[in-house]
């Protein structure tokens, strides 16, 4: 291979949040040492896939992706294999595939200048799970759009029986929350007006402040909501049982906290769920939704589901959807149950057949939207602040999101990172419009 400088690098991530923050750090990364983005993968000396293993079609799509990598002359660049499918695969990426040049996992990213350099000798596999934080050896951000991820926490501890992030992420880490200050102000300073904490179990975060106080989630809200120049905090993604009273008293009191949460149950059987080993009940977790709406009545929210998990019945299926039905989600992601080689499910004897589980998904897909829907038309008539965050698909729109991570289309002419005050208008199933108003007070947030 005679790949003599390596100028145009390209990076596609896959997966969650979490993912896309690994893509934006290993691109600073890569930009220090002197590369330069590439505009498309055709063009770049270095491509790097962030991948996901989180279900088989995820997982699968690189295998394509990489493939398509190979140009008309039978040449193709430099590609780093970065990401969970790296970290659960391993050298068994270069059994598969020719084609791989580095396989790096998602804790040992920041070794990706030493991984390509050995790369011009040979194939480098470098997923180890190091105890120094790959953080402190990242470069400062340099690249901030006006919503910006932080991840604060990373790993899981719970072991769902389904899912395969402990083993891909490894243990939970929470960052230091002196890193996490100094990361925050340098994303504001670069532009950002809102930031999303990111972890796996974001609300697991707990740390020490600059006195030695033990602090969770809620404290580092806090801290971050003094910030001047950040107006949006979010936070994604959290487990039921890491909702301390702390953090709900925040959505309460914490002006600059958004009123929505994603807070996944991923079923409403209580069987279902104790084979899951989610370590909570449909019951504890409409508490939970409760007394978040106790103490923020305009809360949105948000979840995860799995249809079609071993030894699921109609009837676990039918309380899934009347749980549904109970909470009324504003936007929710859900997925039909797909085995993932070494996870306790995917050995469990009554696994469902493929149809029923895409004919369930289907049933509860069509009541989400339905739901999903009517939240955005209830909130038509709203004035509220929506951030602009891009330009949309038709000249002279632009997008942004309401407190309630709704997508709003505001067509006057404003620009990127403007807190526009509108009043929410026409309501679509996945959008709704927002016409610009002057008024000194908002009546909502
Ligand atoms: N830490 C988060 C989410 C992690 S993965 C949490 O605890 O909720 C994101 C979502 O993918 C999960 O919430 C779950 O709904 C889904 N998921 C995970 N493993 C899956 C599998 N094997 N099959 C189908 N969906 C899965
Ligand atoms: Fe996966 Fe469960 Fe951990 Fe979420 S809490 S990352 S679903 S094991
Ligand atoms: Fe996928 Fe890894 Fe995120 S498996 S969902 S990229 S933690």
């Amino acid at each position: 291979m005679n790949r003599p400088s390596l100028k145009h690098f390209y990076i596609k991530s896959f997966g969650c949040q979490m993912n896309s923050y690994d893509g934006e750090r290993m691109s600073e990364l890569l930009e220090s040492q002197g590369m330069k983005p590439a505009k498309d993968a055709e063009t770049a000396d270095l491509v790097v896939l962030n991948t996901c293993h989180i279900r088989e079609k995820a997982a699968e799509k690189v295998y394509s992706q990489i493939g398509r990598l190979r140009r008309p002359d039978g040449s193709s660049p430099m590609i780093a294999l970065a990401g969970c499918v790296a970290q659960a695969e391993g050298a068994e990426v270069l059994a598969r595939t020719k084609m791989v040049d580095i396989v790096v996992g998602p804790q040992a990213y920041h070794h990706l200048p030493e991984l390509i350099e050995k790369a011009a000798a040979g194939k480098v596999v470098d997923i180890d799970m190091p105890l120094e934080s790959k953080f402190d050896a990242l470069p400062e951000r340099r690249k901030v759009g006006a919503s910006a991820f932080l991840t604060v926490q990373e790993g899981c501890d719970k072991f769902c029986t389904y899912c395969v992030v402990p083993y891909t992420r490894g243990a939970e880490v929470s960052r230091p929350w002196s890193r996490i200050i100094k990361e925050a102000h340098a994303l504001v300073d670069k532009g950002a007006k809102e930031i999303t904490l990111l972890g796996q179990n974001v609300n697991g975060w707990s740390g020490e402040d600059e006195a030695g106080r033990a602090q969770g989630l809620d404290g580092l809200i806090r801290a971050l909501d003094k910030i001047d120049g950040l107006e949006r905090i979010r936070y994604t993604t959290s487990h039921p049982n890491d909702m301390t009273d702390g953090l709900i008293e925040a959505h309460g009191e914490v002006k600059k906290l958004m009123p929505f949460l994603h807070l996944p149950v991923q079923s409403g059987s209580n069987r279902i769920l104790k084979a899951m080993n989610r370590a909570h009940t449909t019951e504890s977790y409409l508490a939970l939704m409760n007394r978040l709406k106790a103490v923020r009545p305009d809360i949105a929210l948000s979840g995860d589901f799995i249809v079609g998990f071993p030894g699921e019945t109609e009837q676990d299926f039918q309380e899934t959807l009347d749980l549904i039905s109970e909470v009324r989600y504003s936007l929710a992601f859900s997925f039909a149950y797909s085995p993932r080689p070494g996870t306790p499910a995917a050995d469990m004897i009554d696994q469902i057949e493929p149809e029923i589980s895409r004919e369930r998904l289907q049933r509860l897909q069509a009541l989400l939207n339905q739901h999903q829907f009517e939240f955005n038309q209830q909130t038509v008539g709203r004035k509220t602040a929506v951030l602009i965050e891009r330009h949309g698909k038709k000249e002279g729109q632009m997008i942004g999101k309401s407190p309630w991570l709704q997508s709003v289309i505001v067509e006057t002419p404003v620009a990127i990172g403007d807190t526009v005050e509108v009043v929410l208008t026409d309501a679509g199933p996945n959008s709704v419009k927002g016409q610009p108003i002057t008024i000194d007070k908002l009546e909502t947030v």
